[in-house]
């Protein structure tokens, strides 16, 4: 079992996965996986439809059981807390398809998630408001605010459940193809607020298919196919590596994802 070079950015390891395997019945959906978060950092993963990157992130938010390995949070294990202490943690996740609630305005959406208290400093009502007042400053919906997710754009929408995922304030930011569904001018904002957060000091992890996009928002790059890495480093030499090539545009790839 090899180790993660993400070191190589100097600095803490705020999440690691160490040998991370994931098996629905025979299928290996991870098989295997070391990844390291450094903190303060973007780090992104690359890979094919059905590689394994949502669950590999449903296995570092304890959403789906590990068939092996181990997950560490701040030096200690988490591999056997449920999801909601995890979040408690201040680890904090989007989702690949939108989940909002309908009945309720943006701004209630975003203040749900504030229901997850932090477990090292909870934080007061007034900070609380002040933190949904900066999640909805932060990705430009302060003028949508009362209105319902009904009443706005697919890319907005997406907006929502990022500001909901940083309304608490999290330690590590985990993002699921938040610009899946974008148009371009809303991609650039998205990985604009991610260079924010990271100004910061907010860890992330982002999965997106947008090749330009991840090498300039992404520190360091993972790429996966078949529930394993196949290359990592830094983005640019990933994006050029051959096996990362041959995964995208392949056979077995689809262009669509080029
Ligand atoms: N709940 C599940 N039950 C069975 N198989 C699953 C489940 N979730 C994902 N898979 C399978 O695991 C593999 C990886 O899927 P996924 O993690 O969604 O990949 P990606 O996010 O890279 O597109 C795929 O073969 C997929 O069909
Ligand atoms: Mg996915």
């Amino acid at each position: 079992m090899t180790t993660s070079n993400s070191g190589s950015l100097g600095g803490q390891t705020v999440l690691e996965a160490r040998d991370v395997a994931v098996h629905y019945g025979g299928i290996k959906a991870v098989d295997g996986l070391n990844i390291s978060l450094p903190a303060g950092k973007i780090a992104g993963i690359v890979g094919p439809n059905g590689s394994g990157k949502s669950t590999l992130l449903a296995a570092l938010t304890r959403l789906v059981p590990l068939t092996r390995g181990e997950l560490i949070l701040g030096g200690r294990p988490y591999h056997h807390k449920a999801p909601h202490v995890v979040a408690r943690h201040g680890v904090s996740r989007t989702f690949q398809t939108v989940r909002l609630l309908a009945d309720r305005t943006i701004r209630e959406n975003i203040a749900l998630a504030t229901d997850v208290r932090r477990v090292d400093k909870p934080p007061t009502r007034k900070q609380l408001e002040e933190q949904i007042d900066v999640a909805i400053e932060r990705t430009g919906l302060g003028s949508l605010q009362k209105r319902r997710p009904d009443e706005v754009s697919y890319g907005v929408q997406r907006k929502v459940e990022i500001a909901r995922a940083i309304a608490n304030n999290p330690t590590v930011l985990l993002l699921d193809e938040p610009t899946a569904g974008m148009n371009r001018q809303e991609r650039n904002q998205i990985s604009e607020l991610m260079v924010k957060l990271r100004q910061d000091g907010l860890t992330q992890l982002l999965i997106e298919h947008d090749v330009q996009m991840m090498v300039d928002t992404c520190d360091y790059l993972y790429a996966m196919n078949f529930g394993v890495l196949i290359a990592e480093g830094e983005p640019e030499s990933v994006i050029k590596d051959a096996a990362v090539q041959e995964a995208y545009l392949g056979t077995r790839g689809s262009k669509k994802h080029a």
